[in-house]
């Protein structure tokens, strides 16, 4: 590793000669001055080059250094507002480590599927690089959060011979010819490893072959799912409020400026205390059947609809100016760019358009029984300032192993905790069902091999005890947080369906 400094630390190293090495972001050469935007992984900063004999050895380099250059420079920093970082450093020496010649990705709009299949160069990008920064905080504080709180680490396997949740979404492999399964779950392993050791949790990757391209749903995504001993419904309820609030105040405390660079309204971040709410899906069938679902999606289709003309109108225009004449090239190119962009906002937009009155229909005429849809999560979390837990949820629309309610056979001790905004489900989590009669019947009811699931029932034969957990989802988490409308930019390289390149 080399011994230069970060730009990180540039607010020490304040008047001090020092070497930094990066990547050019952009350069704008000006007479005598070249002026470039710097970043080394850590952070960003403006190099000032002047044209003096000192510097003339490589000035011109300086002047054509291209998009994504990778270079070594020198000389001292200083404060300054105006620069990206905060930070200009006067450069008294350069040198390209290695050159970049049409850098694909440039300032201008490309249109998301352009993007992700650069998605290998795409997270150089300020906005791409703050996003995975902020994940790597939200991960390293999922692990402090169950470290200090006395949860021991189990790492649960990937082959699975059976499903742990639905057996829709499986996916097969070809286990020296026979078929197991990528797992789509740690927690039937877990409850095994919290009969020995009282709070347990996993942390990995999980597969579900979703058929659905839905903004919430990966095909590989990152989850955490503690389990433990001895613990009621409400029990687990509390654990999850509280690492959740850890998780909010851990990027509040260390991504302000990041996250006011993503645009996110910190105040809405600032607002996420206990207690969260917590109703019951039959509370959650009511509003949803009441009056507000429709004052809220009216007020939606009417701004919807008043940006999709503003949209058209703008598109019009740039296309209006491509076929001008006397029109520079490269200002027609800008104008096309931005189209592509805005061409997708308005499809994405006309889509959301047309689904209202079918979200709308989906939420009045909800029916006791059904599952929660993505829409209805979104008007829920949306009626709500704060995140919501929906408890005890119809038996028959969630999986086996869910405890069922001695006072009432139909429900289940379950809960959703719906992030606010729209965001919906980030996690799921449940007390377990611990008698055995009422497990095997479960087993039986949703048709699966008994044979595959002896082990789990052991542990109903042996000490079992009242116990539950949850799962929180890390892509849907950062989603929330940084305020993505899309989990794919939560995740490095994100895997759909269509989509696994690079
Ligand atoms: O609600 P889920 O399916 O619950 C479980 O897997 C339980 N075994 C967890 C437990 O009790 N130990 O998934 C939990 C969370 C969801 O709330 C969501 O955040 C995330 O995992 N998740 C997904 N994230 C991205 N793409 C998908 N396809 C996801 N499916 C679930
Ligand atoms: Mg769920």
């Amino acid at each position: 590793m080399s011994k230069h400094a970060e730009i990180r630390d540039l607010p020490r190293r304040v008047g001090a000669v020092v070497t930094l090495s990066g990547w050019v972001v952009k350069n704008r050469p000006s007479g005598k001055l070249v002026f470039f935007e710097f970043r080394d992984g850590t952070g960003v900063c403006q190099c000032v080059v002047e044209r003096t004999e000192k510097t003339e050895s490589f000035f011109d380099t300086a002047k054509h250094l291209s998009q994504e250059a990778a270079v070594v420079v020198t000389g001292t920093a200083r404060p300054e507002d105006r620069a990206a970082g905060g930070f200009e450093m006067h450069v008294t020496d350069l040198a390209v480590v290695g050159a970049s010649t049409d850098y694909p990705i440039t300032p201008k709009p490309h249109g998301i599927d352009f993007l992700f299949k650069r998605r290998h160069l795409w997270f150089r990008s300020q906005r791409q690089w703050i996003i995975l920064r902020i994940r790597a905080t939200i991960i390293d504080q999922i692990r402090r959060f169950f470290n200090d709180n006395g949860f021991v680490l189990i790492d649960t396997p990937i082959f699975a011979p059976a499903a742990g949740e639905g057996s829709q979404t499986l996916f097969k492999v070809d286990y020296f010819g026979e078929p197991v399964y990528l797992a789509q779950t740690g927690q039937l392993y877990l409850e095994a490893a919290c009969m020995a050791h009282r709070k347990v949790y996993c942390f990995g990757p999980t597969f579900r072959a979703e058929k659905s391209k839905t903004r919430r749903h990966l095909t590989e995504f990152w989850m955490v799912e503690p389990e433990i001993a001895y613990a009621s419904l409400s029990d687990v309820i509390d654990v999850a409020e509280d690492f959740v609030c850890s998780l909010v105040d851990r990027v509040l405390r260390d991504h302000q400026r990041d996250l006011i660079e993503l645009g996110r309204d910190v105040s809405q971040l600032e607002r996420i205390r206990k207690p969260f709410y917590r109703i019951r899906y039959d509370d959650a069938a009511d509003l949803l059947r009441g009056p507000r679902p429709k004052e809220l999606l009216e007020r939606d289709l009417a701004a919807k609809t008043a940006r999709l003309a503003e949209l058209d109108q703008r598109v019009a225009e740039l296309e209006d100016r491509q076929k001008q004449g006397g029109v520079k090239q490269w200002e027609k190119d800008k104008a096309a760019a931005e189209v592509i962009d805005l061409r997708e906002e308005r499809g994405e937009l006309a889509e959301q358009i047309a689904n209202i009155p079918h979200h709308l229909k989906l939420a009045t005429e909800f029916t006791w029984g059904g599952d929660l849809g993505g829409s209805d999560e979104t008007i829920i979390s949306r009626l709500h300032d704060r995140p919501v837990f929906v408890t005890h949820y119809p038996k028959h629309v969630k999986a086996f192993y869910m405890r069922e309610a001695r006072d009432n056979a139909k429900v289940v001790e379950n809960f959703d905790l719906l992030a606010p905004e729209g965001f919906g489900e980030v996690i799921g989590g449940s007390a377990r069902e611990e008698d055995y009669d009422r497990l095997l019947h479960r087993i039986h009811e949703e048709g699966l091999p008994q044979e595959d699931y002896e082990w789990y029932l052991d542990l109903r034969r042996y000490g079992s005890v009242p116990h539950g957990g949850f799962g929180l989802g890390v892509e849907r988490t950062v989603a929330w947080i940084c305020n993505l409308k899309h989990i794919r930019e939560a995740i490095p390289y994100p895997r759909m369906m269509g989509r696994f390149y690079p």
